[in-house]
């Protein structure tokens, strides 16, 4: 956790001027959507239709200019979460986010940290490459080694694709996002003894964790999605906290906020239930409805909480927003909740997003005094159901759109028969009911170890999508462990 990814690297150069930026950064951005669409219809048409011809031009016609400016080979280069032109990041906004999320996962499929076009780049070049780098086939071996074989056997002399380095591999990606999931349960258990016993939390630690939460986040959202599936851990507010931090993490990153707040954000989320501390566990886990004073006592975890915190802050580095997080993450949009709070303005605004991921949380959870579970898509639709009363509709909003129709970590049926577990969503807003998917049972209901398949992948033979979900199921009704498939990926 010592290292500070986001530092910049000989990779990555700082942008010239003002104006000169701006005017890159509109080109980068024109030439990245144009290699996002060309790679998509490279998937489903072949070289000679129209709209590829069409779309395949535009693009020659971007790099050839950017060539010919930067008399230099033209990169592409994925880089800590982020994507290069030429060394300069490219700025991405709410709407291009999806363009950049696609593009670098498809990078990252083929384990490449960057693909380069060359000066001498030819028209028939580019459009015999893009087919090659957009096909999806799962066979053994290093994808990147596959596809530098194709290049060469298609004679594509000005088009290099570079490996990813190990650091950045998926399963190295993944297991140490793992690693860092189980250290923030580790962690806050430490935190809540050390609490328990008036001894000071080490905030400095948190911030850390935080921050590499918040890089891991950036590097491989879909699989740090997958790990808040965990639910079983023995302790439900330790697991249920750091499930709350990652959650919000990601809705805050979606909603604009920079670095700096998202870290604040992320230590405010892992301390919102503090003060449950203090709630004796009779009441935390009683199976039946609370009495007056149960109630009473348990609506007393956000004043405990923000208690705890007003002692811890001081010069501990504690953001002042984490005081707010553990008081007002009970207060609903209509100011009715707990406490009581008379006007919205006074609600933070990092309280509004824990709002919405802590319910969202809960409602998915077993509990003994929950009589149904939710599964994910039922729980936004719950939440939108109760959307101009519980929460703010504009951070829903994001939120529903953050976990898409069926939400990383459901377990769908397809009209194959076959079922599956949703890995990652489609960033492409047409197809947002075919996400990829992991198979773990046959058309005949027998588990396996399946493929991971991309839902919007057609049969070559009919032109047809192969597979297409018919619903979502209920994990806990199949007796499946969903959080399970995420760790396997991290072995
Ligand atoms: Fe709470
Ligand atoms: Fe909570």
């Amino acid at each position: 956790m010592s290292e500070e990814p986001n530092a910049r690297t000989s990779a990555e150069r700082r942008p010239s001027g003002g104006a000169d930026n701006k005017a890159f950064q509109k080109a980068g951005l024109a030439l990245l959507i144009r290699f996002h669409v060309l790679e998509k219809l490279a998937k489903i048409h072949d070289p000679k239709n129209d709209a590829f011809q069409e779309q395949g031009r535009a693009l020659f016609e971007s790099l050839d200019r950017l060539l010919a400016e930067a008399e230099e080979p033209a990169s592409l280069r994925i880089r800590h979460g982020a994507l290069l032109l030429n060394g300069v990041r490219l700025k991405s906004s709410l709407g291009t986010y999806p363009i950049f999320r696609s593009v670098m996962e498809e990078l990252r499929r083929r384990e490449l940290d960057a693909v380069t076009f060359k000066p001498g780049l030819t028209h028939d070049e580019l459009f015999r490459f893009m087919p090659i780098f957009a096909r999806r086939e799962r066979k053994e071996g290093s994808p990147h080694a596959r596809l530098q074989a194709e290049i060469d056997a298609a004679n594509i002399l000005h088009v290099g694709v570079e490996k990813a380095s190990a650091l950045e591999s998926p399963s190295n990606l993944n297991r140490s996002a793992a690693r860092i999931f189980f250290l923030s349960i580790v962690h806050l258990k430490e935190s809540f003894r050390r609490n328990q016993e008036s001894q000071g939390i080490n905030v400095h630690s948190t911030r850390r964790l935080m921050q590499s939460i918040y890089n891991h986040i950036v590097d491989n959202e879909s699989f740090v999605f997958g790990l808040t599936n965990l639910k079983n851990h023995d302790e439900y507010t330790l697991n249920h906290s750091v499930n709350v931090c990652i959650l919000a993490t990601a809705l805050g990153r979606r909603l604009g906020l920079n670095r700096g707040e998202l870290v604040d954000l992320g230590i405010a989320a892992f301390f919102h239930d503090l003060g449950k501390l203090e709630t004796p566990l009779e009441i935390l886990n009683k199976p039946d409805k609370l009495d007056d004073g149960e109630r009473e006592i348990m609506e007393q975890h956000p004043f405990k909480g923000a208690e705890k915190l007003v002692l811890l802050q001081g010069s501990r580095r504690l953001p002042l927003r984490a005081i707010h997080v553990a008081m007002e993450h009970h207060i609903k949009e209509d100011l009715s909740g707990y406490p009581r709070y008379f006007d919205k303005a006074d609600v933070n605004l990092f309280s509004k997003i824990v709002k919405v991921v802590d319910f969202f949380d809960a409602i998915t959870t077993k509990r003994v005094y929950r009589a149904k579970v939710f599964t994910r898509s039922e729980a936004l639709s719950l939440m939108l159901e109760q959307s101009a009363s519980e929460f703010n509709p504009i951070i829903l909003k994001a939120f529903v759109n953050l976990m898409g129709d069926f939400p990383i970590g459901s377990l769908v049926a397809l009209d194959t028969g076959e079922m599956a577990v949703v890995f990652d969503l489609n960033p492409d807003p047409k197809l947002a009911l075919r996400p990829t998917v992991k198979l773990i049972t046959d058309a005949s209901g027998n588990k396996i170890d399946g493929d991971v398949v991309d839902l919007a992948e057609r049969d070559p033979a009919t032109g047809r999508f192969a597979r297409t979900i018919l619903g979502a199921l209920n994990p806990a009704e199949y007796g499946v462990e969903v959080s399970d498939y995420f760790l396997a990926q991290a072995q």
